[in-house]
């Protein structure tokens, strides 16, 4: 219930807490980078170097964004701590019959902490043995509880259905946890500072990007009058599409899609037309050619393109420009322009913003 929340004078507490992010990604960041030795504190993980450096695979389980949230932390994981990662939604994770190992490291994601989905399936891993640390925000909730350990996000209380702040200080608690546990195995102490460097940028290049808000509103209205709109982008930038077509069909109930661009050609190409406007995740990464060419595939079937990324291309349509910052962390910062975009969508849309029909902000059911 948003009843005893200040909505800080904004119009819709969607627009608070994306606007919050810049103090949320520092909370989530205080007194856990050390400058010296390059490394990430985490004191509530409650494991030593020994058990740290013990796990050949992380698995990791949320549902919805932050099961999307924990697509983008797997990636991070696996390029900076060389540790085989993967996510998968807690809701589905469940009911399989998953094979439990002792050097598997569980990584339970949820906001509430009270998602009774991913709270079975932890409670499933605990029955069968296996190791589980939660990413979560509400202190002292059911799943902080029955986890081994953990990150509380700090990012204070989510009250819009749609998760924003929760869903970007969940990755940045991913990249500490990746920075933790590549600095006692692989991670040179000079990636180590670049990434401790690059988190300390966060605040001020997300409050950079929210100087983009009225141009992002103007594209909004633009494409929100298309009957749907498909979201892609490679590798890294997949997470990014995931959770910003997740946004936009929550709270503007457009239908979006999203993929792999690489997966476009293997059937979702046929979609493509003026109709089915993309938007287009194209981080300045090594993918970056691959990237404009599948935007050269998407002109071709006349589909119009609005190209998220670090600079603008005579490819799209329409380009947003964010800041630059390490390529690990850099969907971090592409988010962003996803949930003004979904929330001005929505706005003009005249939807419910804070309250998108069907859905709970938390689901506490099976
Ligand atoms: C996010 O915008 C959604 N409302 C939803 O997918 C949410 O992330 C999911 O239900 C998980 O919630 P939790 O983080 O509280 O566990």
């Amino acid at each position: 219930d948003a009843g005893h929340y200040d909505n800080g004078g904004y119009e819709h507490y969607l627009l608070k807490e994306i606007s919050e992010q810049p103090d949320t990604v520092a909370r989530t960041l205080r007194g856990r980078i050390d400058d010296r030795f390059h490394i990430a504190h985490l004191g509530g993980l409650n494991m030593d170097a020994r058990e740290t450096r013990s796990f050949r695979r992380v698995k990791i389980i949320g549902c919805g964004s932050a099961y999307y949230s924990g697509q983008m932390g797997a990636q991070l994981i696996e390029e900076l701590a060389r540790i085989p990662a993967d996510a998968e939604p807690a809701s589905e994770f469940r009911y399989r019959s998953p094979v439990v190992e002792p050097d598997t490291l569980y990584v339970a994601i949820s906001q509430s902490g009270e998602t009774y989905d991913t709270l079975a399936a932890v409670q499933e891993l605990k029955r069968k043995g296996g190791r589980v640390l939660g990413i979560v925000n509400t202190v002292g909730s059911a799943i902080a509880r029955e986890t081994d350990g953990g990150i509380y996000l700090h990012a204070g209380p989510e009250v819009s259905v749609a998760s924003t702040k929760a869903f970007i200080s969940t990755a940045v608690a991913f990249a500490l946890l990746a920075l933790h546990l590549g600095r006692v195995r692989d991670l040179s102490p000079a990636d180590g500072r670049r990434i401790c460097e690059g988190l300390r940028r966060l605040p001020e290049q997300i409050k950079e990007i929210l100087t983009l808000e009225d141009r992002i509103k103007e594209l909004a209205k633009k494409y929100a009058d298309a009957p749907g709109m498909m979201f892609v982008g490679r590798v890294r930038g997949y997470p990014v599409a995931r959770e910003g077509a997740q946004k936009l069909k929550e709270i503007s109930y457009v239908h979006a899609e999203a993929y792999p661009a690489s997966e476009l050609k293997h059937g979702p190409l046929a979609l493509i037309s003026p109709e089915l406007p993309t938007v287009a995740i194209v981080p300045d990464d090594e993918l970056l050619d691959k990237n404009l060419t599948t935007l050269g595939e998407i002109r071709a079937r006349h589909g119009r393109i609005l190209m998220v990324g670090h600079r603008t291309s005579e490819a799209a349509d329409d380009c947003i420009v964010v800041p630059k910052n390490q390529v690990e962390l850099d969907p971090i910062l592409l988010t962003i322009p996803l949930q003004l975009f979904a929330y001005h969508a929505a706005v003009a849309l005249d939807r419910d913003v804070d309250r998108p029909r069907n859905l709970a902000k938390s689901v506490t059911v099976e």
